[in-house]
C-alpha cells in the first residue's frame, strides 16, 4: 500500500459518532452493513463497513451506546453483510465467510454474549442475528465494541466495525470533570488509500501500518475548542500502531507551555490519583480519558502529535517522524467561552471500580506465568510457563471462578505487545527487565532487574497492557465471570496471525471454571 494521495491536513472538523437510541426499553439493534464513506471532504465516498441503528445510519464505525451501571441492556447484532465467500474488499481473504461477532471490549458480560471468536463462541453468519445481554454490573469506564470474527478481526475493524460503548455510573456523573459538549471521544486509527481513494490494506506482514491518521473516520481532522478544559476519550483503534501523543503548537501567539494533560481514567475505570502527563503511550485497544486544559491558550492551534516508532520495540523508543504519522489531528482554540468553565480535576477521584488495590490483589493471588515469543522470527505467539502455543491448542489459562491471579507475562520477542484479557477487570502490578534468557527462553534469574512500578497513568483499572520486549509485565485481577473467552495480543494482525494466513495466531483460550489449574 501507499503512498496514499496527499490530503489537506486539518481541513475537516472531526465528528462525534451519533448516540444510539434504544428501539425498545433497554434494547438496541446494531446492523453491520456495507457502507459508503468519504474519509476527507476533498475525496469521494468509498466502500466501508459500519453499524447502523434504527435512529442512525452509520457507514463507517458505529453509533455510541452509553450504558449505566446496574441497568442491563440487550443488543441485537444483525449481520447484513453479503453471502459467505463474497469478498467485499479486494484485500479480503478469498475464503472470507463474512461472519461477524460483536465483542464488547472490557465488558463483564456472560460468556455467550461476549463476542469471542469461533470456535470459542458461535459467530453470526450473513443474514442472521444474535442478541447479546450486558448486565452492566460494573463501574464507569470507556468501554468499546468491535468485530472479533476469527482470523478476520483485523480486516473488519480496519473496514469500520468498531464503536464506543462507555459505561457510566452515579459517581462519574457527579465528578466535576468537563462533560456534555466539553467531553469528546476520538477513535484514532491509521489507514492507507489507493490513488482512487479506496481503502488499501496489506495483510501479508506481521503488522500493518497505514500512512495517514484517521480520527472518527476523518483523515487528519481538526477540532474547534474553546479556551477551557475538555475531557477527551482517546481510543487506539489501529491495527498495529502504538501512539505516543503530546501537544505541539502549530500556530498562534507563542505559548510558554502546552495545554496541561491529565489522565483521569484508563481502559475500564477511573484513576484514584489523576496523573498529569506530558506525553502518553497508547497501544492498540487501549483507552485513556484525558482532561486537556486549553484555558489561556486563546487563538492558538495545537497538534496532537506522535513520536512512537513502527513497530514499537522498547517502551520508551522514540521516532521523531512517528513511524510516518507525526501528526494526528489539530485543536483550534477559539477566543471565548460560551459559558463559564466550572470544571476541575480533583486530586483524588473516589474509585467507582471494584478492582482491589494492587497490594490486596497480590496478597490473595496465585501466580500464573505466561509468555510471548517467536518460535519463528516475525511470527509472535503466546504461551504458558513452558511453551509457546497456538490458539486452538488445549486451554492452559483456566482460572477458578472468583479466584484472584497475578499473571507474569514474559516477552522474549523484539516487539511491545498490548496484551488483552476478556471479561475481567485487572490492574498493572509492574514490570521487571530481563537481562538474559536461557536456552529454553526463560529469564536467567540473576539477570532480572529491579521492580519498575506502573507509570502513574497506568495505575487505574485496565485490561490491555503494554508488554515490552525483554520484560516481565505483571497484572492481577479476580475472575468473576464464568465461561470461555480469549486472551490475546491486541495488535490485530498478531491476533489474526496475519503473516501466516492464520496458521499461527497470537491468541489463547481463557476458560473460567470450577476446576482450578
Ligand atoms: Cu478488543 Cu479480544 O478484543
Ligand atoms: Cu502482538
Amino acid at each position: 500500500c501507499g503512498p496514499s494521495p496527499v490530503p489537506t491536513f486539518f481541513k475537516d472538523e472531526v465528528q462525534q459518532p451519533p448516540a444510539a437510541k434504544p428501539d425498545a426499553p433497554g434494547h438496541y439493534t446494531l446492523t453491520a452493513h456495507v457502507g459508503s464513506h468519504a474519509f476527507h471532504s476533498d475525496w469521494p465516498a468509498v466502500r466501508t463497513l459500519g453499524y447502523s441503528t434504527p435512529n442512525a445510519a452509520v457507514d463507517y464505525l458505529g453509533p455510541t451506546i452509553t450504558t449505566h451501571k446496574g441497568k442491563p441492556i440487550d443488543v441485537t447484532v444483525v449481520n447484513d453483510l453479503p453471502a459467505a465467500g463474497t469478498p467485499i474488499f479486494p484485500f479480503d481473504q478469498p475464503n472470507n465467510n463474512n461472519k461477524i461477532t460483536t465483542h464488547r471490549h472490557a465488558g463483564l458480560q456472560p460468556a455467550p454474549s461476549d463476542g469471542s471468536p469461533e470456535p470459542i463462541q458461535p459467530e453470526i453468519p450473513p443474514g442472521a442475528s444474535r442478541t447479546n445481554h450486558y448486565p452492566n454490573d460494573q463501574a464507569a469506564g470507556p468501554l468499546w465494541y468491535h468485530d472479533h470474527d476469527h482470523e478476520n478481526t483485523s480486516y473488519h475493524v480496519y473496514e469500520g466495525l468498531a464503536g464506543f460503548m462507555p459505561n457510566t455510573d452515579e459517581r462519574e456523573e457527579n465528578f466535576p470533570l468537563p462533560k456534555g459538549d466539553f467531553a469528546k471521544s476520538f477513535a484514532i486509527q491509521d489507514k492507507s488509500f489507493n490513488p482512487d481513494y479506496t481503502l488499501c490494506y496489506n495483510h501479508a506482514n506481521p503488522e500493518f501500518f497505514g500512512d495517514l491518521p484517521v480520527v472518527n473516520g476523518a483523515v487528519a481532522p481538526k477540532q474547534q475548542v474553546e479556551p477551557r478544559r475538555y475531557t477527551f476519550t482517546l481510543l487506539n483503534g489501529s491495527d498495529s500502531r502504538f501512539y505516543r501523543v503530546s501537544l505541539k503548537q502549530a500556530s498562534g501567539p507563542t505559548a510558554s507551555a502546552p495545554p496541561k494533560m491529565t489522565v483521569v481514567a484508563s481502559d475500564s475505570g477511573y484513576l484514584f490519583h489523576p496523573a498529569p502527563v506530558d506525553e502518553l503511550l497508547i497501544g492498540p485497544g487501549e483507552r485513556y480519558k484525558v482532561v486537556v486544559d486549553f484555558t489561556g491558550h486563546n487563538d492558538q492551534n495545537w497538534v496532537l502529535s506522535n513520536n512512537a516508532p513502527t513497530p514499537l520495540g522498547p517502551m520508551d523508543d522514540v521516532d521523531p517522524t512517528g513511524g510516518g504519522i507525526p501528526q494526528i489531528m489539530r485543536f483550534d482554540v477559539g477566543t471565548s467561552t460560551s459559558s463559564p468553565d466550572k470544571s476541575r480535576i480533583p486530586k483524588v477521584l473516589p474509585e467507582t471500580n471494584n478492582v482491589l488495590p494492587p497490594e490486596a490483589l497480590l496478597a490473595r493471588s496465585r501466580l500464573r506465568t505466561v509468555q510471548a515469543g517467536e518460535a519463528t522470527p516475525g511470527v509472535p505467539q503466546l504461551g504458558d510457563k513452558d511453551q509457546l502455543l497456538n490458539f486452538l491448542d488445549p486451554p492452559t489459562e483456566t482460572p477458578q471462578l472468583n479466584s484472584t491471579e497475578t499473571w507474569a507475562m514474559r516477552n522474549h520477542s523484539p516487539d511491545s505487545h498490548p496484551i488483552h484479557l476478556h471479561m475481567v477487570e485487572l490492574r498493572l502490578i509492574g514490570r521487571w527487565h530481563v537481562g538474559q534468557w536461557d536456552a529454553n527462553g526463560k529469564p536467567v534469574p540473576s539477570s532480572i532487574g529491579p521492580f519498575e512500578p506502573p507509570r502513574p497513568y497506568e495505575t487505574g483499572p485496565k485490561e490491555d497492557f503494554v508488554s515490552p520486549p525483554d520484560y516481565i509485565t505483571a497484572w492481577a485481577g479476580t475472575f468473576t465471570v464464568p465461561g470461555a473467552s480469549v486472551w490475546h495480543c491486541h495488535i490485530l494482525s498478531h491476533e489474526d496471525g496475519a503473516s501466516t494466513g492464520g496458521a499461527v495466531e497470537m491468541m489463547r483460550p481463557l476458560v473460567i471454571g470450577n476446576t482450578p489449574q
